[in-house]
């Protein structure tokens, strides 16, 4: 974030920092991590509404057809639910309801970056479940595991069974060797009794997933083009977004979806925060996304080499995505 106050500006590091250096790269490229601020996490939560974009819909049916199974491979009274990147947790409410009808305690963690959207939605779900007890940790997702297993050092009614959830097929933004040592640093904060519980987007037909990020209302493209937007409102940037194109695509090869911003023309912005010049040629992209997409044999080699293995594989009936139960292998490393 920018802040103009009274000639006294503090420049949000991270964000100019990667920008500057993502524009220098030969293959210009910012991480899609940028994307969310107020207006993209509006935005994304537009493109879960679209028809095309079929990911949280079939996620949640799942969720709903397999919260009894998940229940009872809990087992016991009670469980602390870890959130990774909780959003609105409106997916979270399917499992939660019918774990609190059926289960004595109930803890719920959510972990996420964004204190105001943790607010929110910790505020939303306090009212709705008042026998649940919810601790919210702004945090990154790792060092949000190393507070939680502190925490629960200290707190004994917390329940140590923890049931660890990552859904949205968020997992699918990293490149396979970064969701490989993702899956791998959470492997050391849990216990052989631990759940995790993954919900990743499968392979499939080219057209079904180009179409999925090319939405005919174009919100996909406005979630893009936002990144640009971003720049001009926090970094003093001079994108004239109308000179770039959304471009969305599956790369049959490399198994992902892959989102650039082509520019339509010859031409040079100016970022005034970095006091930099970055010329673009005409067909030249930026790269601003990958999503990776699974098959089911890719998978279980992924997480088998992260040190877990796969309890229960629940699908939808043309397995178009999947939510994976895992737990850690038994000679994995201990918490
Ligand atoms: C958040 N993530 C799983 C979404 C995806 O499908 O990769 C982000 C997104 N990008 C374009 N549409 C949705």
């Amino acid at each position: 974030m920018l802040i103009h106050n009274n000639e006294r500006f503090i420049i949000n590091n991270e964000f100019a920092k990667e920008v500057a250096r993502g524009l220098n790269d030969k293959q210009k490229q910012i991480s899609p991590k940028f994307f969310y601020d107020k207006k993209g996490s509006r935005l994304f939560e537009e493109i879960c509404m679209q028809p095309e974009y079929y990911l949280n819909r079939i996620e949640s049916q799942i969720l709903k057809n397999s919260v009894d199974e998940i229940l009872k491979i809990i087992g016991g009274q009670e469980i602390s639910v870890i959130e990774l990147g909780n959003g609105n947790s409106l997916k979270t409410r399917i499992l939660l309801g019918p774990f609190l009808a059926k289960l004595k305690v109930v803890t719920y963690f959510p972990i996420d970056v964004s204190l105001k959207m943790l607010k929110k939605s910790i505020g939303d779900l306090f009212r709705e479940y008042a026998n649940l007890q919810i601790y919210g940790i702004c945090s990154d997702y790792v060092s949000g595991l190393v507070k939680i297993n502190e925490f629960m050092k200290l707190k004994s009614k917390i329940p140590n069974k923890k049931l660890i959830i990552f859904l949205g097929s968020t997992i699918g933004n990293f490149d396979p060797k970064e969701a490989m040592n993702f899956l791998h640093s959470i492997a050391r904060f849990v216990r052989k009794d631990d759940l995790l519980l993954i919900g990743i987007d499968l392979e499939k037909d080219k057209s079904i997933l180009d179409r999925a990020y090319n939405d005919k209302k174009g919100i996909t493209a406005k979630f893009n083009f936002n990144v640009l937007a971003r720049i001009n409102r926090e970094l003093e940037g001079e994108f004239n977004i109308s000179n770039f194109e959304h471009k969305s695509f599956y790369n049959i090869h490399k198994h992902r979806i892959e989102m650039h911003l082509e520019s339509k023309l010859d031409q040079q912005v100016r970022i005034g925060a970095i006091e930099k010049m970055f010329y673009f040629k005409k067909g030249e992209t930026i790269h601003t996304e990958n999503s990776y997409k699974y098959s089911l044999p890719r998978l279980n080699r992924l997480v088998k080499k992260a040190g877990f293995q796969v309890i229960r594989n629940f699908t939808d009936p043309e397995q178009q995505y999947t939510v994976i139960l895992l737990k850690k292998v038994s000679n994995a490393t201990k918490s």
